[in-house]
């Protein structure tokens, strides 16, 4: 019933006769399974969909705050297709697990959505797929340390994201090979800080008891940057330039303002500003036309004033005036 309401609503709109009204005329009905609200760059990004997908722009959006729990995600979806919503957007909180549900949406014949993070499954089981690309993100990481050490030996820490989500995995890929070209950097340890303050803490307090000798931590989002930056305070750790090294991802607002102060000295860019991007994605499937299979939201790292780059943006009080969330 869904594919010959997609066919009428083509060809409706083929004759120009309404943009985001479902077959029936009523708003579009937007299902979102959203991550959970872990971090400043997930309240924007859950933001930004309530700002985008409105009454207004002719959508109806039910926006579900998932809690890191994947169970809860998958039974939502589930809720979305017995409700017959007309188009179903899955950030998945990890990338396995996903086969049945995406196959169950199909034989529906609600097109979804896979944004932000990825899926690790067939992608004949979706319809299109917006995100960042993380693994770049962790290359980006790499190759700015790999600059900014200049052959210098270095013990890493790393406070992960929460394990088997696409955003940790792929951060840690990227950063990974490039490390790899490098025998003189050691990574002591590699744990998992669920991309929360608090998890970053509770991360960093431990590497700071086992190893008294290090001389970076990379942060898998700026939440547990602050974290770290908590329990080096509190254990009267410097960073900066020439003291500790730290390295984030995000670069929101807040991550940005630490690194203009220098004390977060690399912060690369993962945009949340996705919901225009699925919208028009939404509106082309609306118009019948055939959309990519995957749109990259791109994004770009930043550095501390002082330190020259090839690779990222040095910080500037510009840059952050133009850092909205
Ligand atoms: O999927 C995007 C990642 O998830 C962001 O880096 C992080 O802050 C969020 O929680």
């Amino acid at each position: 019933m869904k594919k010959i309401l997609a066919l009428v609503c083509a060809l409706v709109m083929a004759c120009g006769l309404f943009v985001t009204a479902n077959a029936e005329g009523d708003l579009l009905k937007i299902g979102y399974v959203q991550v959970g609200h872990e971090s400043d760059w997930r309240m924007a990004n859950t933001q930004n969909y309530f700002d985008v997908f409105t009454k207004e722009a002719g959508f109806d959006l039910e926006l579900i705050d998932c809690d890191n729990d994947h169970a809860l995600q998958l039974s939502k979806v589930r809720e979305f297709v017995q409700k017959d919503f007309d188009y179903i957007v899955i950030d998945p909180i990890q990338t396995a697990g996903w086969d049945d549900v995406l196959k169950e949406v199909q034989d529906a014949g609600i097109p979804c959505i896979i944004a932000d993070r990825s899926v690790d499954a067939s992608p004949d089981l979706y319809t299109t797929a917006v995100g960042t690309d993380m693994t770049a993100e962790g290359e980006t990481a790499g190759k700015w340390l790999e600059e900014y050490l200049a052959g210098k030996e270095a013990k890493i820490l790393v406070i992960e994201g929460s394990t088997g989500s696409s955003a940790a995995i792929g951060r840690a890929e990227g950063f990974n090979k490039v490390a790899a070209n490098h025998p003189e950097w050691e990574i002591l340890a590699s744990q998992d800080g669920d991309f929360t303050q608090n998890g970053g803490q509770a991360v960093m307090e431990d590497f700071i008891k086992r190893f008294p000798e290090f001389d970076v931590v990379v942060c898998h989002n700026d939440n547990e940057a602050y974290g770290a930056m908590d329990a080096m305070d509190a254990a009267g750790i410097k960073y900066g330039v020439g003291e500790k090294i730290i390295i984030s991802f995000d670069a929101t607002n807040e991550g940005l303002k630490r690194t203009l102060d220098g004390q977060i000295l690399c912060d690369v860019e993962c945009n949340p500003i996705q919901a225009v991007i699925v919208m028009n994605v939404i509106k082309a499937l609306q118009a019948g036309e055939t959309v990519e299979k995957f749109t990259l939201v791109p994004d770009e790292g930043f550095c501390a004033p002082g330190i020259e780059s090839a690779i990222v943006t040095t910080m500037t009080d510009e840059v952050l005036a133009g850092r909205k969330y």
